[in-house]
């Protein structure tokens, strides 16, 4: 593991908004709705205020289950990433708009043509992130149900890129688009002109060896999973730097930008007891119970969250019951042996196993603290930057504009203003060339 010395980098910041997940506190009063305009007016425009290059919408066409209930965060539901980036176009005027869509059960001609509508709208500030979506349940959704294996999927997936890109190509021009492949069979003019950035930047998020080869071939960005742990990141970059080099783009073509968890507080000795308040804000008793329940595959719904570990075996099929939770495919026996061994070792109830295992910060300190460590992270080349989400929405990003982007200034490794119009341009990417 060599880290890099780019003395010069800068860090990119984008903010992941997460729509349903109990990464917001919702329960503290200064939440809002999460899914009024207002809620995302106020977080984009602070974002905006800050710099960032990007705002990022995360896409789940099925609310998740658990045990033939739906969640209770998911119930609120999320609109959709398109329509909800092309009303905040309206309201912003350099912030970078990327929404998460994915190739499984889209069909490429109509996606082309509104992600390049909402690139073209927008001044060329549209970004995709290209998702495969792991679930079959969420093709029960679609007219011809059914579903595609890990491999299948990312065929697709790429087959589904060549379409957009060959239209995004041809676009302003009289010439049409033929593609047949394994996947298409597709006779199409091109919808619409170019962007002043071309096209939508391409994100892509993944993560297994095929996931990581696909970016390598196709992404612009990786949105990764890998914003905790500096070892752990940069062992990622390489790995992906490695990748694109087999692939003849130059090491540093991709941006990696992790989603990450920041929280501030304004002297030392706070910081611990404000992580603590995250955490326990964030992994509330039903919350914990929900969690719980995926992994025992059992319904715990009645137990006590401050209380001790289940103490019946969990039931392997009763995680196929949650539907769309990120446990299916976990060894779920291992799991348990592991949690029961952390709470004997440490004396620890449910609650408190969950918050110890699941809760990634991500970074956490005086401002002064994080900004030295994100740069550290971007100069020794274990990111890009980062894609953060933020506690609380959405009000979560203020302490980071007004206390962090300034110490990251006052670092040189945040631009003072931004530097050009579109999306590419903020990236610091480069022009796609006709044909890629
Ligand atoms: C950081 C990250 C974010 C993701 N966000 C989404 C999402 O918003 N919607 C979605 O359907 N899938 C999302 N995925 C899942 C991917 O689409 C993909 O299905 C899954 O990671 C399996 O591919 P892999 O085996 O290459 O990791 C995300 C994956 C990662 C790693």
């Amino acid at each position: 593991m060599t880290a890099l010395f780019r003395p010069d980098a800068t860090v990119h910041l984008g903010v992941f908004y997460q729509g349903v997940n109990h990464t917001t506190i919702w329960s503290d009063p200064a939440s809002g709705s999460q899914i009024d305009f207002e809620t995302f007016r106020r977080l984009i425009t602070t974002a905006e205020r800050g710099l960032f290059d990007a705002f990022f919408l995360g896409e789940g066409l099925r609310l998740r289950e658990q045990g033939g209930k739906i969640l209770d965060l998911d119930i609120a539901g999320r609109p959709d990433a398109i329509t909800q980036l092309a009303a905040l176009a309206g309201i912003t005027t350099n912030i970078g708009l990327v929404a998460t869509q994915n190739t499984t059960y889209n069909e490429p001609v109509d996606l082309a043509r509104r992600l390049s509508g909402l690139d073209v709208l927008s001044g060329g500030r549209a970004g995709w992130n290209v998702v495969t979506t792991d679930n079959a349940w969420t093709g029960e959704n679609f007219r011809r149900g059914g579903y595609l294996d890990h491999a299948d999927r990312y065929v697709r997936a790429g087959e589904f890129l060549d379409v957009a890109r060959a239209l995004w190509n041809a676009g302003g021009t009289p010439d049409s688009v033929r593609i047949q492949s394994s996947q298409f069979d597709i006779a199409s003019a091109a919808p619409i002109p170019r962007s002043p950035q071309d096209h939508p930047v391409i994100f892509q998020a993944g993560d297994s060896s095929t996931g990581r080869d696909f970016a390598a071939q196709h992404a612009d960005v990786i949105f990764s999973a890998h914003g905790t742990h500096f070892d752990d990141a940069l062992d990622f970059a390489n790995d992906i730097r490695a990748r694109l080099v087999a692939r003849g783009r130059p090491d540093d073509d991709i941006k990696i930008l992790p989603g990450t968890q920041i929280v501030l507080a304004d002297h030392e000795r706070d910081v611990d007891e404000k992580v603590r308040w995250v955490k326990e804000g964030q992994f509330t008793g039903p919350t914990t119970l929900s969690i719980a329940g995926q992994v025992w595959g059992r319904d715990l719904s009645d137990r006590d969250p401050d209380g001790p570990l289940p103490t019946e075996d969990p039931i392997v099929s009763g995680v196929v019951g949650a539907r769309g939770s990120a446990f299916n495919g976990i060894d779920v026996d291992a799991r348990v042996r592991e949690w029961r061994s952390l709470a004997e070792a440490k004396n620890l109830s449910l609650r408190q196993v969950v918050i110890e295992t699941s809760a990634r910060t991500g970074f956490a300190g005086t401002p002064s603290q994080v900004a030295d460590e994100l740069t550290r992270w971007v100069r020794g080349g274990a990111s890009d930057g980062f894609n953060i989400t933020p506690y609380l929405v959405p009000s979560g990003l203020d302490d980071i504009v007004d206390k962090l982007v300034p110490e990251l200034q006052e670092r040189g490794s945040y631009p003072a203003a931004y530097g050009g119009s579109t999306l590419r341009e903020h990236l610091g990417l480069r022009r796609p060339s006709i044909g890629e």
